[in-house]
């Protein structure tokens, strides 16, 4: 078994107890079935390669002939269902009329067993539909995600979690809904109505027109009515159930807090708030349900009673004696009225499904929409894959904003030759990060160019800049899983002794021997269970592993104890040997260590040097360091 117990269980992030003995066997039995992702066979290119729009059609196209499938199906379930009201006739005009039993059990005989078959029929049918539908879904979904993998970081900045995460959820719900059962549902009950109306009109002309000309619209109105009025309602209910989850999660995440600062009756009347809203959005989709399901009663046992008075006096005036074989029978009297309701469902389905239609359309639209968003950061074809890269570094009269705002950077030129280290260091806000973000190509620049190895960015294969290049961000992440999973990111083939060098390294050996189940101690989302030091540790320890040729380091020791801090820097010196590196620092004992200090200020580099020129120059970073040190003062200072 592989490390059962760290990675999975703790998905709610609940302590975890061990496997009950009972669920052994089959958690066994699903563990045999992880993929192994050494040898999935998986094509991933940063450019999106099927330029075809996403439309209903296209996506249907290569599955029309299961869809024409799907439809015989249904269209033989439906035609044997009707088959009864038929019978009706049958049994009464040539059974019990003529006083003929053996009618009778023919008649028995063939409902039963075009019950048995209809059952089997639709059983097999909605296996098949729902398999169909599911397919259809599983692909989408794919696509979809790996268009999101593809995408570059602004994209997810921009663009809301939330709205992804609707993207992904509702709107691929609707398109399921609408692909499970809308589709092929509409073509059978528009073929089941015209298959009625046909038998309908066979029984007689003006009963029928009475259903089509009074009884149909009433019923057309109402279900209108109520199929607008209850999508309203449950989309009510949806945001208020969203409501009340994330009021739920909020007062959760930030309990502390809540604790803390006494807000715990605020939070209960905050709460109780949400909770009756949505119970009033309950109930009025719960009113509106009553209302329409009692009137659509009232409507089909009216129209039932004015058929059967109505074709009275139909059979009085034509057939008084109530001839089986004549123009109008008491048999197509009685099959007639109990095909009212029969009538009624396929005007209230189709209803329903425009709805359905309309909604699933909507989601296409805006699925289409994120599917046909480019990468911002796009790979040119036939990229330059470089290998060995030495990390000389080049930005020539770079100019960057974030969207339309002002620019964060402009006209930057900067030189960082291959195996030294450079330091930004700069206000809040001023754009080190930024930078940082630039020369790892996770934004483009609006002017100018970065160049590494005198290579343009631009030509590069985004994987293998990548390869080389270890970013330790400002805020570190930490995915569900193990302490392992989580250094062993950068590099899935690292061996254990590999995985612990790297933890030497950065000096947090101590804190993993501690630990219960040492590496294979699973961290919490987003590491909650970890220290912030712990958590930047970690992230160093993932950056170490990965062994690259450019090394970037965004705060990545901002949380860090200074004895530790200093651990780690004698530990860089040897990881940093030959590499070109990029430290972002507010701390200037950890500024200082670097070969050139650049002063990140004003959209530009104000100073740069090494320590001493710029102490000799007395500019910002000499009064940035007097500060230091008079604040310093008394405190040893190493
Ligand atoms: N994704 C973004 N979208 C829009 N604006 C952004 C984005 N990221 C950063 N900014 C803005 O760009 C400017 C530079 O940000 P940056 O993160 O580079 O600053 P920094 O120098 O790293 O600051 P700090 O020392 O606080 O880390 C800031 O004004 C910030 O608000
Ligand atoms: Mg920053």
């Amino acid at each position: 078994m592989k490390g059962f117990g760290t990675k999975h269980s703790t998905a709610a992030g609940l302590p975890f107890a061990g496997i009950p003995p009972e669920m052994m066997g089959k958690t066994n039995a699903l563990m045999q079935d992880e993929p192994d992702f050494n040898n999935l066979e998986l094509e991933f290119s940063h450019r999106t390669d099927d330029q075809e729009t996403f439309s209903l059609l296209n996506f249907l196209a290569p599955y029309k002939y299961r869809m024409l499938g799907a439809l015989g199906l249904v269209g033989t379930t439906e035609a044997l269902l009707l088959l009864g009201p038929y019978l009706i006739k049958v049994a009464i005009d040539d059974g019990i009329i003529p006083k003929d039993f053996s009618v009778l059990i023919w008649v028995a005989v063939i409902w039963i067993a075009s019950l048995f078959v209809a059952g089997f029929v639709s059983g097999f049918r909605q296996r098949y539909v729902g398999r169909l539908g599911q397919l259809l879904m599983y692909e989408l979904r794919i696509r979809v995600f790996a268009h999101l993998q593809r995408l570059s970081l602004d994209f997810f900045t921009e663009e809301k979690a939330g709205r992804l995460m609707a993207r992904m959820t509702s709107d691929i719900e609707a398109l399921s809904n609408l692909l499970q059962n809308g589709l092929v549902n509409l073509v059978a009950q528009t073929l089941s109505l015209l298959f009625i109306i046909g038998i309908l009109l066979s029984f007689n002309v003006e009963l029928t027109l009475i259903l089509l000309i009074i009884a149909a619209p009433i019923m057309l109105a109402m279900t209108t009515w109520f199929k607008t009025v209850s999508a309203k309602g449950y989309e009510n209910v949806r945001n208020r159930i969203a409501d009340v989850l994330s009021d739920l999660q909020e007062s959760l995440s930030g309990m502390r807090l809540v604790i803390s600062f006494n807000r715990m009756k605020h939070n209960i009347i905050n709460h109780r708030n949400r909770v009756g809203d949505y119970r009033n959005a309950n109930n009025y989709t719960a009113r509106a349900s009553a209302i329409y399901s009692s009137a659509t009663m009232f409507v089909d046992s009216a129209t039932t009673i004015i058929i059967l008075a109505v074709g009275y006096l139909i059979l009085l005036d034509i057939n008084p004696t109530l001839d089986p074989q004549g123009a109008f029978t008491l048999g197509a009297l009685v099959a007639f009225a109990n095909m009212v309701s029969r009538f009624f469902k396929p005007i209230n389905a189709l209803v329903g499904l425009y709805n359905e239609f309309q909604s699933g359309n909507a989601a296409v639209l805006k699925l289409s929409n994120l599917l046909a968003t480019p990468p911002s950061v796009e790979e040119k074809e036939d990229p330059i894959e470089i290998e060995d890269m030495r990390g000389d570094i080049k930005l020539q009269n770079v100019t960057f904003s974030y969207g339309a705002s002002e620019p964060v950077l402009r006209n930057v030129s900067l030189h960082i030759e291959a195996g030294k280290s450079i330091s930004f260091v700069g206000p809040t806000g001023a754009g080190k990060s930024t930078l940082a973000k630039l020369i790892a190509r996770f934004y483009d620049p609006n002017e100018g160019g970065i160049l590494i190895d005198d290579h343009n960015l631009l030509d590069l294969s985004i994987k293998s800049l990548h390869s080389q290049l270890g970013v330790v961000p400002q805020e570190p992440f930490l995915f569900h899983g193990s302490i392992k999973d989580n250094i062993r990111f950068s590099n899935i083939d690292a061996t254990d002794e590999e995985i612990m060098s790297a933890c030497k390294a950065v000096g947090i050996e101590d804190l993993i021997d501690r630990l219960p189940q040492g590496l294979d101690t699973p961290c919490h989302e987003r590491g909650s269970s970890l220290s912030s030091g712990e958590r930047q540790l970690l992230a160093l320890a993932r950056a170490f592993l990965s062994k690259p040729r450019v090394l970037i380091l965004d705060e990545a020791t901002s949380n860090i104890d200074q004895q530790s801090e200093s651990k780690i820097e004698r530990a860089l010196d040897s990881l940093l040997q030959g590499r070109t590196a990029i430290i972002i620092a507010h701390r200037l004992a950890t500024a200082m260590r670097a070969d050139i200090i650049a002063v990140i200020k004003d959209q530009g580099i104000a100073e740069i040097g090494s320590h001493k020129d710029l102490i000799d120059k007395d500019g910002y970073y000499a009064e940035m360091y007097e500060t230091w040190i008079r604040q310093n003062k008394g405190t040893t200072l190493d």
